[in-house]
């Protein structure tokens, strides 16, 4: 089968084409995205609505473009599939409602995509993997573990009380005065830093459980900075190395512990941790995983960092997924901001 799969629920316009095959392997047909960092970048952060007017500007044309890089036409598709929420809801409506028209238009059945659910699959694509697997999502909006279990079947282990790991990212880069997308910026100017030069707190690191804190960090940092000033480069470049050795470490110490969890809760699991979110592209981040999962005897599995950010193609396969179980969805589905894996109309379909 072969779907379209279109994401427009934050700053990226992006659609594609996948095809599954009745093993449930797929093919990446194509894959078409547009960030909008050009528009957003003189305010600092994504302005929803600036975002969901450049979605309904490129789209069209996106979908366009997806349909003929795959040299597929409408009528060969089996089915249409677009992020329904979570995300900024003026994003999702223009990406859903296009959705509802083309399936309307081609009478093909329309795949409501939960965003997270698409990043929580998108290893099923790239790796093959059975269920049921521990997941990390890390993006600008969500930090949590997942045990994924089958499409549609989430057990929501720890999550962030307060900011996403990606969030504070930005928050940092914009404290120091780098440009957008935080992450990166943080990343690079953290390579001549010293990471020892400040002791940041580790937030709810002495607390059990899998949850994550960010904002408290967040504060030492701007603290830090403050006391600091005027910064040198040096001054910037510490403050980014302390405060991404300080992330990484949180993140290594609750990777290992859901770990272990997952060995005490479900024995019969491959031991494998699956890492989802655009916070993946982080080095120093992707070795302390690596370091806790091969403590750990488990399998790292990181899809390849563009299908880890927002794109068409973990919709497309998070829809296909769901079609080739059965599902799909009526045209008068509503869009939604809030949207957790692991509420009740996330229709639990396959557990196998
Ligand atoms: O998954 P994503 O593309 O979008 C969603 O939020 O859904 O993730 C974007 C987030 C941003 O906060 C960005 O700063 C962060 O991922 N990010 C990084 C890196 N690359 C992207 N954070 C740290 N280091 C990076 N290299
Ligand atoms: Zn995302």
């Amino acid at each position: 089968m072969k779907l379209l799969g279109i994401e427009t629920s934050c700053d990226e316009t992006a659609a594609a084409i996948v095809a599954r095959s009745p093993d449930g392997r797929g093919t990446i047909l194509s894959n078409i995205v547009r960030s909008q960092l050009d528009e957003h970048a003189p305010y600092g952060g994504v302005v929803p609505e600036l975002a969901a007017r450049a979605h309904v500007s490129h789209l069209d044309h996106i979908i366009t473009r997806a349909l003929s890089e795959a040299n597929v036409a409408l009528s060969d598709l089996d089915g249409i599939a677009a992020t329904a929420g979570p995300g900024l809801i003026g994003g999702v409506l223009v990406g859903l409602t296009t959705a509802k028209a083309i399936a309307a238009a081609t009478n093909k059945p329309l795949i409501a995509v939960n965003h997270l659910e698409a990043h929580a699959l998108t290893a099923r694509l790239t790796d093959n993997i059975p269920f049921p697997y521990l997941m990390l999502l890390v993006s600008g909006g969500h930090s949590q573990f997942v045990l994924v279990r089958g499409v549609g079947d989430y057990e929501r282990w720890g999550t962030t009380i307060d900011d996403a790991l990606g969030e504070a990212f930005d928050k940092v880069a914009k404290l120091l005065g780098l440009g957008v997308p935080g992450g990166p910026a943080v990343e690079k100017l953290a390579q001549s830093g010293d990471a020892r030069r400040f002791a940041f707190p580790r937030p709810l690191l002495n607390q059990p459980g899998l949850d994550f804190s960010f904002s408290g960090l967040k504060t030492a940092v701007r603290l830090a900075a403050e006391h600091a000033a005027p910064l040198s480069n040096q001054d910037a470049a510490d403050i980014a190395a302390s405060f991404q050795a300080t992330v990484a470490k949180v993140v290594e110490t609750r990777a290992r512990s859901a770990l272990v969890r997952l060995r005490t809760t479900h024995p019969e699991a491959p031991a494998r941790l699956v890492v989802a979110g655009g916070v993946a592209a982080n080095r120093t981040i992707a070795a302390a995983l690596a370091r806790a999962t091969a403590d750990a005897g488990a399998d790292l599995v990181v899809p390849p960092i563009p299908l880890c950010t927002d794109n068409g193609v973990m919709v497309a396969w998070a829809g296909a997924e769901r079609l080739a179980l059965g599902a799909s969805d009526s045209l008068a589905t509503a869009a939604k901001a809030r949207w957790p894996l692991d509420s009740a109309d996330m229709g639990v379909i396959h557990a196998a």
